[in-house]
């Protein structure tokens, strides 16, 4: 591997071999999201404690500090909405110049494997693919399920993962299933990170699935509104980072988490 793709790819995968990547790009497609609407805001409390950030160029720009020491993974796919016909029906929406231009150390995409635009996303994927390699930029592949949740099931996500990695993806993102979600890792020959989804109904479920993501094999966590939706960001963010690169126990993070929130540490 060149030194520029390892490079960039060591400020995502940490020395340990872990990662925790903040996105705040689901305005994208959804508009101002819950706790979104000003990503600025959002983000001053907690990002120091992300390994990246993930979002499009048009927050970078308007809403980020330049001076933030955190990688930035722009998402670069896109021109689909919850208002719009079909949410797979994406394109590829920022030039690789524009990377570059944005100092982006990887670019994300979103793969809809399954769908009626299963061929489009894929082929933007591998496309994506030879201009980023170019550069020595690395792709994440989303491996987006839509609105069909249910299709979160280990046979489904393996096989997303490892068509993404096919196509030249040097690291994919993907959901946790409870059931042979080993399975999805060991399918996949490049590191898969865990999406967190809509807000769980406890706060321990998050550091349940956080932990078991890990034990299971994945390097790590791209995990959004499960932090910034929650009253406590940072108790939140803090106690999953203590799961993804201190090793703790889902119990143990649960009491960091309440002693952060009780200001107690
Ligand atoms: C949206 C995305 C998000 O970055 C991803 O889903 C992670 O966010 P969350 O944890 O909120 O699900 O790719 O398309």
């Amino acid at each position: 591997m060149e030194w520029g793709m390892r490079n960039r790819l060591a400020h995502l995968v940490q020395r340990d071999g872990k990662a925790l990547f903040l996105p705040i790009d689901h305005g994208y497609f959804q508009g101002p999201t819950h706790c979104l609407e000003r990503p600025g805001e959002t983000i001053k409390p907690i990002w120091k404690y992300a390994d990246a950030l993930m979002m499009t160029r048009g927050i970078l720009r308007n809403c980020i500090d330049p001076t933030m020491p955190k990688p930035i993974i722009l998402r670069v796919s896109g021109a689909a909405t919850v208002v719009g016909e079909d949410l797979a029906n994406e394109g590829l929406i920022t030039s690789t110049k524009e990377v570059i231009r944005l100092n982006a150390a990887a670019v994300s995409m979103s793969v809809f494997i399954g769908s009626k635009y299963e061929h489009q996303s894929l082929s933007n994927l591998a496309q994506l693919v030879d201009n980023c390699e170019n550069y020595g930029i690395p792709v994440m592949a989303v491996t987006a399920v839509g609105k069909e949740l249910e299709r979160r099931e280990a046979r489904y996500l393996a096989l997303c993962c490892r068509v993404a990695a096919e196509h030249g993806a040097r690291v994919v993102k993907t959901y946790y299933c409870s059931d042979g979600f080993e399975k999805v890792v060991e399918g996949c020959p490049v590191p898969v990170v865990v999406a967190g989804g809509p807000k769980t109904e406890t706060q321990r479920q998050v550091f349940d699935f956080v932990y078991d993501s890990i034990q299971k094999g994945a390097v790590g966590v791209n995990l959004g509104r499960n932090i910034w939706q929650s009253e406590h960001p940072v108790a939140v963010i803090r106690a999953i980072r203590a799961i993804v690169h201190e090793g703790y126990m889902p119990k143990e993070a649960h009491e960091l988490f309440e002693k952060v929130k009780a200001g107690k540490s």
